[in-house]
């Protein structure tokens, strides 16, 4: 209950809760290591993901997004394809299933109605369910067969933040602990590597002033406002705007940088915000052809690179994490930039027009 809650010194629950990541994210790795410091997911949960021949992560809103990002996570570490699907989508329009699925819920709530009538209608089906939630006994824990824990606390801002960086560790940690079981990924040390995490959201959560500068010049007078970014960085792209759209009223969109002149950059006009993320070497290059060719159509380029990728001309330097992890932390300046627009357009942050922190109907 929000009440039960303290904000302390913080004016919207929204800030306390960026600000909480880095904690969220070590009580994550404590809560996932076993008694030698070891990752480790419970083995019934490793045998249901290892033992499928293909995984469909099923959810809605910021929880997709992070579903997005833990694909990529589980492909490229422990080699499982995995499908990623909107809940109300695939309830009505399911795809043709793998022989062995495993369906993985992801939900901050665990009560979102369209995942729930996923979860019923899989199981009917026969299919083993995994519910990944921050609600220990929520709807979608107990009706799965097995369930993992967010640890990311209560989350009352109807925007989710700590939940989104909280779901995608535990879906790094998850990919790791299989890869390993599968025989793959024995030198990526995740422990370590998350710990590093930690530290740069430490970082960026102490950079508040420089981001709300940004928002103050980018986002103050703006109608609309562009996310771009190739492979990792495409994701954090759509969860960036989504905040954005969420809390500032701004239309926002986030686009692959490759596909944004396949039509999207008709809507570029002089002094459009164009916000760039750049925290992939293989495709840094691309992304930075990309903003050339919106900065040619009059756009106000915002790029946000990661140390060691950074350019002059720059607008904000990240600091260095794993190259597979980097959403947890690019997502970071994203949602403070979101806050700080919202907040300079007068808007309720906490609790925007019209949405609700769970949506309990169909
Ligand atoms: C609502 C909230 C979103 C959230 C989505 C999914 O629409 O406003 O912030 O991402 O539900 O919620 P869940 O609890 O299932 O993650």
């Amino acid at each position: 209950d929000a009440s039960d809650i303290e904000k302390g010194t913080y004016p919207h629950y929204m800030l306390k809760e960026i600000d909480e990541q880095p904690l969220v994210m070590r009580k994550i790795i404590q809560a996932y290591q076993d008694i030698n410091g070891k990752l480790s997911v419970d083995s019934q949960i490793i045998d249901a993901v290892t033992e499928a021949d293909r995984l469909y992560i099923i959810a809605c809103g910021t929880s997709y997004h992070a579903g997005l990002v833990g694909k990529q996570l589980i492909e490229k570490l422990a080699k499982i394809p995995v499908e990623v699907h909107v809940s109300s989508e695939f309830v009505y329009n399911m795809p043709l299933l793998s022989e062995k699925p495993l369906f993985i819920f992801i939900s901050q709530s665990g009560e979102t109605a369209d995942s729930r009538a996923v979860l019923v209608k899989v199981k009917e089906l026969g299919y083993k369910t995994l519910t990944m939630t921050n609600v220990p006994g929520s709807t979608l824990s107990r009706e799965a067969d097995y369930t993992l824990l967010l640890h990311a606390g209560p989350e009352i801002a109807v925007a989710s933040t700590k939940a989104y960086t909280a779901q995608i560790a535990v879906l790094a940690i998850l990919a790791d602990v299989a890869a390993k079981s599968r025989g793959f990924s024995e030198d990526f040390d995740l422990v370590h590597e998350l710990g590093l995490v930690a530290n740069a959201m430490e970082v960026l959560c102490g950079s508040k002033e420089e981001i709300e500068q940004m928002a103050y010049d980018y986002l103050t007078v703006t109608r609309n406002c562009f996310f771009i970014g190739r492979s990792m960085d495409y994701f954090v792209c759509l969860e960036g705007a989504l905040k954005l759209k969420e809390i500032s009223y701004i239309q926002a969109e986030g686009f692959a940088g490759g596909e944004l002149k396949h039509g999207t950059i008709a809507l570029i006009e002089d002094g459009t915000p164009v916000v760039a993320l750049a925290t992939q070497k293989d495709v840094n290059w691309s992304i930075r052809g990309n903003v050339k060719e919106v900065v040619t159509r009059g756009a106000n380029p915002c790029v946000i690179s990661m140390k060691g990728l950074n350019e002059e001309g720059d607008r904000f330097v990240i600091p260095h994490v794993h190259e597979l992890l980097t959403p947890l932390i690019s997502v970071v300046p994203l949602q403070l930039l979101a806050y700080y627009a919202a907040l300079h357009r007068g808007c309720d942050v906490d609790k925007p027009r019209n949405l609700a922190k769970s949506v309990t109907v169909e």
